[in-house]
């Protein structure tokens, strides 16, 4: 054993505590296991807290015609077909039983008249589906599971970064990490481990992700084996705060539209209705009355097309801009305050259902949006690519490695419906956590190899053996935002082949730079130190989107190609999976999807 290394040791390890890895921890430990939990920054500050507007499940509370079989078809044709379908299946038959859950545990749902947990419309849903605390229903979520797990001897671990995940043979063998504050080395031992550390949204320039989603649990992943799958499918939420250019990305929820919230251009005109996609032409109305009533509840009305699937939003928007007719800081205008003209004392309405989304403008942008309209653009907001797992296990292709939440593929395919996620956490969560624990106890104890812990500390150290800033490398926070930029350009909304060759060179370049940026001080509080080993996870998983968006011919879902504007049937049966080569060169291959069962096809077949 390591004797260098402080070294804790659980039955499990989660990495990352959003709403998958506490829901993990919580029901590994329920399964009377002993459970670590390790978070990058304090316990409970997570992107969960920015899916605002709510939570996908076929309750039926306010829509009696909901069920599973709606909401499956639903996510799959969201994904594009593309989803691991097991997972859409477990997903729509389980999350109603998690959301009771959440709710017999203490979270305050708004309600109907009659006292069920309210469910609003949102983007591709076909049913007011989204149980919802305002619109702030992640951080419900997130303090919900909190204040159940704290009861439970999970043991946490916070502000401590992973660096690498430690093997015994072909398995899992636990973590190697430090502690952002001092910078001491700890080993994590384990006989399995769940990865839920979110996205790779500070892969990108504009993007709703705060500091921590370096794509970590990903790139740790990768790394030690793992295959990851559909990296090229990035999604763009529609709508962020564009303006004022400090608040760039920021997150404007869905909700907004899901309340009657309208897009439009710098003429006034609600451009969405210009193009209503095949797949979605006979529940869409060309009628903006019709269009308000759907909002309302009126059962016989079809969706405005502001609640069109996310992809399809965005790009419209990108359309808009680049036609000149965009707002004056390069987005559009999204309405809300209009439907003064529809209900008396909509001010105290749109505070009363949208009140974080008020504030942020009223305080960030000086803007009241009961009264004027919000400039908004794309913002990067989600992968739904990540590792690959089994879907009713969660566990990777390593052995004891499992994920769940965003840093996992499959459940949304090539684009995630708005509510989807908040559902995925508890449902994956809960099953990573399940059979994590089942691995652990079947499973024989691990060995961690002193030589590994050793060179994993010797490379984390090697930033400051090359001392200060190389002129030629440029420090690491310049290296992380050249290759925000270039992200942002080269692999963004658009994507066109040249661009993308060029964007590897440029990987290949940022790569060299970052293997030659130094810091300076020592190890104590050193934020320029932990940007330079993110840099390794930044520039593995911008590695991997855009090698497999070169992969994928065709558009589908949040990939769209200039180049191949169409979708290709034969990229229908395929996900795209990337691997570290032995060399440690990625390698990119279709994998074909397993075909579906009957009973699932009819479902899809039905509700056509
Ligand atoms: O717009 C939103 O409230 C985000 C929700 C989500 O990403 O699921």
């Amino acid at each position: 054993m390591a004797s260098n290394y402080e070294s804790v040791e659980h039955d499990v390890l989660v990495i990352g505590a959003g709403g998958a890895g506490l829901r993990a921890a919580i029901e590994a430990s329920a399964a009377g296991v002993k459970v670590g939990l390790v978070c990058k920054s304090l316990l409970g500050k997570a992107h969960t807290v920015m899916a605002e507007g709510g939570m996908a499940a076929a309750l039926a509370n306010v829509d009696e015609r909901d069920n599973w079989r709606v909401h499956f078809s639903d996510t799959m044709r969201g994904g594009q077909y593309v989803n691991n379908w097991r997972m859409a299946e477990l997903h729509a038959r389980e999350a109603p039983d998690r959301v009771r859950e959440l709710e017999a545990w203490g979270a305050v749902f708004d309600r109907t008249p009659d006292g069920k947990i309210l469910q609003r419309n949102f983007g591709g849903h076909r049913y007011p589906r989204l149980a919802h605390v305002g619109d702030r229903t992640g951080l419900e979520l997130i303090r919900t599971l909190q204040d159940h797990g704290i009861h439970q001897g999970i043991e946490v671990f916070m502000e401590q970064t992973v660096v690498t995940l430690l093997k015994h043979g072909d398995r899992v063998a636990g973590a190697f990490g430090y502690d952002r504050e001092r910078g001491r080395f700890k080993i994590f031992k384990a006989r399995a481990v769940v990865i839920a550390t979110g996205g790779i949204g500070r892969a990108y320039k504009i993007t709703s992700n705060s500091w921590e989603y370096t794509g970590d649990g990903q790139s740790l992943a990768y790394h030690a084996g793992a295959d990851l799958a559909d990296m090229e499918f990035v999604q763009f939420h529609p709508t962020g705060m564009i303006w004022p250019p400090s608040v760039m990305g920021l997150l404007v929820t869905e909700a907004v539209r899901g309340e009657g919230g309208v897009l439009r251009n710098k003429d006034g005109k609600r451009f969405m209705f210009d193009d209503i996609p095949d797949l979605y032409k006979n529940q869409t109305t060309d009628n903006p009355e019709e269009g308000w009533r759907y909002t309302q509840g009126d059962k016989n009305a079809r969706r405005p097309p502001e609640l069109l699937t996310r992809d399809h939003v965005a790009r419209c928007i990108m359309r808009e801009v680049k036609a000149g007719r965009g707002s004056p800081h390069g987005g559009v205008f999204l309405d809300i305050a209009w439907i003064k003209e529809k209900i008396p004392n909509a001010a105290d309405h749109i505070k009363r259902k949208l009140p974080s989304m008020y504030h942020q403008f009223m305080q960030l942008a000086n803007l009241d949006i009961t009264m004027q309209p919000m400039e908004i653009g794309p913002t990067t907001h989600y992968i739904m690519g990540g590792i690959r797992v089994n879907g009713d296990t969660q566990m990777s292709t390593v052995p004891g490695l499992f994920a769940a939440g965003e840093a996992a593929a499959g459940l949304h395919g090539a684009n995630r419906l708005g509510g989807n996620s908040l559902s995925d956490l508890i449902v994956f969560g809960k099953r990573a956590g399940e059979f994590a624990a089942k691995f652990a106890k079947d499973n024989p104890p691990v060995n961690v190899n002193p030589d590994e812990a050793a060179d994993a500390a010797r490379r984390a150290l090697e930033p400051f053996d090359r001392g200060a800033i190389s002129p030629n490398a440029g420090g690491p926070y310049q290296i992380q935002f050249d290759l925000q930029a270039m992200m942002q350009e080269l692999v963004g909304i658009v994507r066109r082949e040249d661009e993308m060759l060029r964007a590897l060179d440029d990987i290949a370049r940022l790569r060299q730079r970052a293997d030659q940026a130094g810091v300076q001080g020592h190890r104590e509080y050193n934020p320029g130190w932990h940007t330079c080993l993110d840099l390794n996870n930044l520039l593995t998983v911008a590695e991997a989107v855009t090698r497999s968006a070169l992969e994928r011919k065709e558009s589908r879902g949040g990939h769209f190609r200039d180049d191949f504007p169409g979708k290709d049937p034969a990229f229908g049966k395929v996900n795209i999976v990337v691997r570290k080569n032995p060399d440690g060169a990625m390698s990119v291959r279709r994998e074909p999807i397993p075909p579906m069962p009957a009973e699932l096809q009819r479902v899809i077949e039905e509700m056509k």
